[in-house]
């Protein structure tokens, strides 16, 4: 599998606000992290990009002043996590990305960022990009997450790295740590416990400096889902997906497919670079409808899409709710994806907050269209793999945005 999007994205921020040499492998090379890599350059960092990663770190305090747009393209984990570090840095900065991203709420991280004494401006009332970060002295705030995002904490964390006084993130429902793991990896003060309410709490000291890490990326459970979808709706399938990362905070995609009655087992379990990493085998299965909702959808959301093809096959109704989210993802997944399944024959209605599938549709070839979002193509282009018929796509190049060698995947799959 290629490697993890969200770990690739942190292995080149926080190496590059670290002190010393890091090497990464297994570096997911897809328009996201590239993304990163050019806003990290554009501040200074010297970064390799050859058969291995690899990021000369400028300290926390030795970025320098982009000498134009930071652009993120279609990547918000690139705009969300640099809008915590820009906002400390002693220096001006705007940052932009492509259409998709420029639709994109921010101001769930403006506000936070700016009880912390930061000074940033965006389109539509402080709400969009760009952004015009004039980057300042910060204190630490205590704040709990309106919305479940490690995109939003992450920013909140970064910015944490450089305020006066300890930060505390308290998550309503947890969701993906690789920021966490990574800084404590590299020497920060970092630490978790449970409330009395039950809420999860980090908190943050700021460090004198980071230590590089060199780390092996594990492979991405969000582009292995596709492949475990694929096998569990295909009749006549075993797949085994190796070194693939099963972070708890990730796994959800796992849990939903086992309540559907997939025949899943994992091997080799073991920690690699403080990620826990398995190979992951799946099998032709009979699936059953199921409810995703509450704490497993911030566990599962990259993974929405494609489990929605499997619960419009699986026999039985799956709901899918608390998934509001979804709207403002690279498309609005709940609208893109009510209208593509229903393309294909599948029954499917839209909620506020999510879907509802019934199942036990016959797939019919159709022409379909990703709407630019690289996770809405992968999810259709499984479909398409066991409707009946010829399947188009408007965009197969958007795949590259997380998984550049999909399409070659698919045909080594469906061989
Ligand atoms: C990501 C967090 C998620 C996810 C995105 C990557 C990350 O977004 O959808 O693909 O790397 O932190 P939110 O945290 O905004 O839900």
């Amino acid at each position: 599998m290629p490697g993890d999007k969200s770990i690739s994205h942190r292995a080149v921020i926080l190496n590059s606000i670290a002190t010393g040499k890091a090497r990464v492998s297994h570096f997911l090379a897809g328009a996201d992290c590239l993304s990163t890599i050019a806003c990290m350059r554009a501040m200074g960092v010297t970064i390799h990009n050859g058969h291995s990663l690899v990021v000369e770190g400028r300290g926390l305090h030795g970025l320098l002043e982009p000498e134009t747009v930071l652009d993120a393209e279609n990547s918000g984990t690139t705009m969300r996590l640099l809008m915590g570090i820009l906002a400390a840095q002693p220096f001006f900065a705007v940052i932009s990305g492509d259409g998709s991203l420029r639709r994109r709420p921010m101001d769930r991280v403006i506000q936070p960022l700016r009880l912390m004494g930061a000074n940033l401006h965006g389109r539509q009332s402080d709400t969009r990009p760009p952004l015009a970060i004039t980057g300042g002295d910060l204190r630490a705030i205590h704040y709990t997450l309106p919305v479940a995002s490690a995109q939003l904490k992450s920013a909140l964390l970064l910015a944490g790295l450089y305020a006066s006084g300890q930060t505390t993130l308290v998550e309503a429902s947890p969701t993906r740590d690789h920021t966490e793991r990574m800084l404590r990896s590299m020497g920060a003060n970092i630490s978790t416990y449970e409330s009395e309410k039950g809420q999860l709490c980090i908190t943050l000291e700021p460090p004198i400096a980071l230590n590089s890490v060199d780390l092996e990326v594990p492979g991405d459970l969000s582009s292995a889902a596709y492949w475990l979808v694929a096998a569990a709706i295909h009749p006549n399938a075993r797949l085994t997906l190796e070194g693939v990362g099963v972070n708890p905070t990730r796994t959800g995609v796992l849990d939903v497919l086992r309540a559907m009655g997939a025949k899943l087992t994992l091997g080799r379990e073991r920690l690699e670079g403080g990620e826990p990493v398995a190979d992951i085998t799946i099998e032709s299965s009979q699936l059953k409808g199921t409810d995703i909702e509450g704490a497993l959808v911030p566990r599962s959301i990259d993974d929405i899409p494609v489990l929605a093809v499997a619960a419009a096959v699986a026999s039985g109704t799956t709901t899918i709710r608390d998934a509001s989210e979804l709207r403002v993802k690279e498309s609005d997944r709940i609208a893109s994806l009510a209208r593509e399944l229903g393309k294909l024959g599948a029954r499917v209605e839209e909620l506020p907050d999510g879907l509802v599938i019934y199942g036990g549709a016959t797939l019919k070839g159709a022409d379909c269209s990703s709407y630019g979002d690289h996770r809405l193509a992968m999810a259709l282009a499984v479909a398409g793999l066991v409707a009946r018929g010829t399947t188009t796509l408007d965009d197969e190049a958007v795949v590259a945005v997380s998984y550049p060698g999909f399409w070659q995947d698919l045909e080594r799959v469906a061989a």
